[in-house]
């Protein structure tokens, strides 16, 4: 076993650093040689259907879950098609409105989730085409779904998704933008500018990668807290969400993700002297309305690291700590302000000397109801 961890600690921190890698695997042979177009071999979705889409539904579990709710803001953004995501065991027991002018994209690393393989075959009853994003080419999801987007991250051991979680964002791009290269919606000239900012995500994610240390730090602060926030707007809050689920998750620690606009509406309530806020700022046109919500945090007498973008010089006047990123496109940030959420779950677990990898209660893969 400790061969395969190539000299890292844990199967996760060997993952994480992994995701500059898995994300080149993903893009690879899905551009053209002249950088202007997304290529999808083997997709048989044609421009007719994709055309005649009226909403697209995005199906999931867990961290796989929370990729969807940042490849709502990815499509919707690019096509204009309304998007709805749904927790897989939501989704199978109620009765969702899908048609055959619906797409359903269902999201599984392992492609073995139970319910998620459940509401596949529950939207293809009902008429819609089903998509699936996976890490699993061989899985019963891929051979069951219409389509299959392979993420190419790589076996993922640990328990606690981190490249797969990362390389489902990456396939959420590739196929948005694919989505707008075929309706139109976006001019070519755009769309070229967003691929070669795509193809910058993994270079930018081994600069992230390389404050490593700081975040260490950081983790050994809160390890001896009870409760956490995480808060956000917009994608920042679907990254909030990931982060704290992977706290939880390893560290054992209460935390709760926020939209940072509904903080006055009850949890501020919850903030006391000294209560960590993890305040993700990475959408330029949100800045103000986050240093705001940073200011009531602070004024209850919260501890914030702020997760920024590195031109936002502003927010570090706001901040007890702040953590930077490369300045990314908007919609491409999850990528990169994910990583110090996992590196912070992955210290502080390992500082309370939890069992990093294989966490207590949970399955890497739920293949039971
Ligand atoms: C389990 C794992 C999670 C994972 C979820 C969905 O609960 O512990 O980490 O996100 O299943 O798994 P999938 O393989 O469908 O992505």
């Amino acid at each position: 076993e400790q061969t395969e961890k190539d000299g890292f600690e844990h199967f996760m921190l060997k993952e994480i650093y992994e995701q500059p890698n898995a994300f080149r695997k993903t893009i690879l042979n899905r551009i053209d040689s002249a950088g202007k177009n997304i290529v999808f071999e083997g997709l048989q979705l044609s421009s007719e259907q994709i055309h005649r889409l009226d909403k697209i539904f995005i199906i999931a579990c867990g961290t796989a879950y929370h990729a969807g709710l940042v490849g709502k803001h990815v499509i919707e953004e690019l096509t204009r098609i309304p998007v709805e995501v749904d927790v897989a065991s939501e989704f199978r027991y109620r009765r969702p409105i899908v048609t055959d002018k619906t797409l359903v994209i269902v999201v599984s690393q392992s492609g073995e989730t139970a319910d998620t393989l459940a509401a596949l075959r529950e939207s293809q009853r009902l008429g819609a085409k089903v998509l699936a994003i996976t890490n699993v080419p061989g899985s019963s999801i891929a051979r069951d779904a219409d389509e299959v987007i392979a993420t190419v991250a790589g076996p993922e051991i640990a328990v606690a998704s981190t490249k797969a979680y990362t390389s489902q964002l990456i396939a959420f791009y590739l196929f948005g933008i694919y989505l707008a290269q075929v309706k139109e919606t976006i001019p070519e000239e755009e769309r070229k500018v967003m691929i070669e900012a795509l193809c910058k995500l993994p270079e930018q994610t081994e600069v992230v990668l390389q404050h490593a240390n700081d975040i260490r730090m950081y983790a050994e602060a809160i390890k001896g807290h009870s409760s956490l926030f995480f808060i956000g707007r917009g994608i920042d809050y679907a990254v909030a969400l990931e982060g704290s689920l992977k706290l939880k998750e390893i560290s054992y620690i209460h935390s709760e993700a926020y939209a940072a606009g509904e903080l006055k509406h009850g949890t501020l309530a919850l903030i006391e002297e000294g209560t960590p806020v993890i305040a993700l700022a990475t959408q330029t046109e949100l800045y103000e309305k986050m240093a705001s919500n940073i200011k009531e945090v602070k004024a209850r007498g919260a501890h914030v690291l702020g997760v920024t973008l590195e031109e936002n010089i502003e927010l570090h006047r706001n901040v007890d700590d702040v953590c930077l990123i490369p300045s990314a496109m908007a919609l491409f940030t999850p990528v990169l302000s994910v990583i110090p959420l996992q590196l912070i779950s992955y210290y502080t677990s390992l500082a309370l000397g939890n069992d990093v990898d294989k966490p207590r209660n949970l399955a890497k893969s739920v293949t039971v109801e």
